[in-house]
C-alpha cells in the first residue's frame, strides 16, 4: 500500500496516485537474458584481471580513479565512482556521468539524479540508504552514448561494486543502463515489469524509465511509479525469502 508520505512525494513527481483496488500480481517469472552472440564474447574478454575480483572498496575505488582503459579518461575532470550504503538492499544503476556527476564526483546529482532521490524517497527509503553506480564511471564527451567498448571496460569494477554491496535488488536506471547490464537489445518497454537478472550470483535486477526520460515526458510517470511498485512488492518476497532461508 502507499502510505501519506508516499503519495505527498509522488505528487510532488507529478505523478497522480491511483492504487486499482484488483492490482495485478507481480509477474512471477524470472527472466534471464541470455546476451545476444555478438556481445557474449565481448563481456568475457572484458573482465578485469583476476585480482580485480578481490579488490576491497578502497583498492576498488583507487582502481577506479586510476583507471586508463578507454578514452575517456582523457576527457573527464574526474571519475564518479559511486555512493550510498556500502551493505545497501537496494542498488540504482544508471547510465554514466553527465556534466554535474564529472564536476562533484558524484552520480545523480544534476537534475535527473533529483528526481531520482525522489523516485527512491517514494520507496521509502533515504539516498544515502541505497547505492547508486553508474555503468560507465567517466562522462561521454557531450553527454553521448556509451560506446560498447566503455561499458565493457568499466564492466569489471560494476561487476566488483555489484558483489561487495550485495544488494537484494538491483533498479537498472534507463534503457541504456538496463541494455547494458542484461547485454540484450530488447527494448525497454519489453525490459520492465520483469525480474532479469544480473552478474556472477544472479543479483535480481528490475528495469524502469531513466529520470532524464521522465523530465522530457512526464506522461510516463504513471509507468514508473508502477515499476517501483513492482519493485517493493518484489523486494519483501526476495527478503522473506532469504529469511525463511535463513531460518532453514
Ligand atoms: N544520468 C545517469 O545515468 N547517471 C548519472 O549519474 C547522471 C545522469
Amino acid at each position: 500500500m502507499v502510505d501519506a508520505r508516499q503519495v505527498a512525494y509522488l505528487q510532488a513527481l507529478g505523478v497522480d496516485v491511483y492504487v486499482p483496488r484488483n492490482a495485478p500480481p507481480l509477474h512471477a517469472v524470472v527472466v534471464v537474458d541470455a546476451p545476444p552472440a555478438a556481445l557474449a564474447p565481448a563481456i568475457k574478454a572484458a573482465a578485469l584481471p583476476a585480482v580485480a575480483a578481490n579488490l576491497d572498496w578502497d583498492e576498488l575505488r583507487a582502481a577506479v580513479a586510476a583507471c586508463q582503459r578507454c578514452d575517456l579518461h582523457a576527457t573527464r575532470t574526474q571519475t564518479v565512482f559511486g555512493v550510498g550504503n556500502p551493505q545497501a538492499r537496494w542498488m540504482f544503476i544508471g547510465e554514466a556521468p553527465g556534466a554535474e556527476e564529472d564536476k562533484q564526483g558524484e552520480p545523480f546529482v544534476g537534475r535527473a539524479g533529483q528526481l531520482l532521490t525522489s523516485m527512491i524517497r517514494a520507496l521509502g527509503l533515504r539516498r544515502e540508504d541505497v547505492f547508486i553506480a553508474n555503468v560507465l564511471k567517466c562522462r561521454p564527451p557531450d553527454n553521448r552514448d556509451p560506446k560498447p567498448s566503455e561499458a565493457v571496460s568499466c564492466r569489471g569494477f560494476l561487476e566488483r561494486q555489484v558483489a561487495l554491496v550485495n544488494p537484494t535488488l538491483i533498479i537498472a536506471v534507463g534503457r541504456i543502463a538496463a541494455q547494458n547490464l542484461l547485454a540484450t537489445e530488447t527494448p525497454i518497454a519489453k525490459l520492465r515489469g520483469k525480474v532479469h537478472s544480473f552478474g556472477a550470483q544472479a543479483w535480481p535486477l528490475v528495469v524502469t524509465y531513466h529520470p532524464a526520460y521522465l523530465l522530457r515526458s512526464p506522461g510516463e510517470k504513471r509507468k514508473s511509479w508502477q515499476d517501483l511498485l513492482h519493485a517493493r512488492q518484489l523486494f519483501g518476497r526476495l527478503e522473506q525469502e532469504s529469511a525463511s532461508r535463513g531460518r532453514a
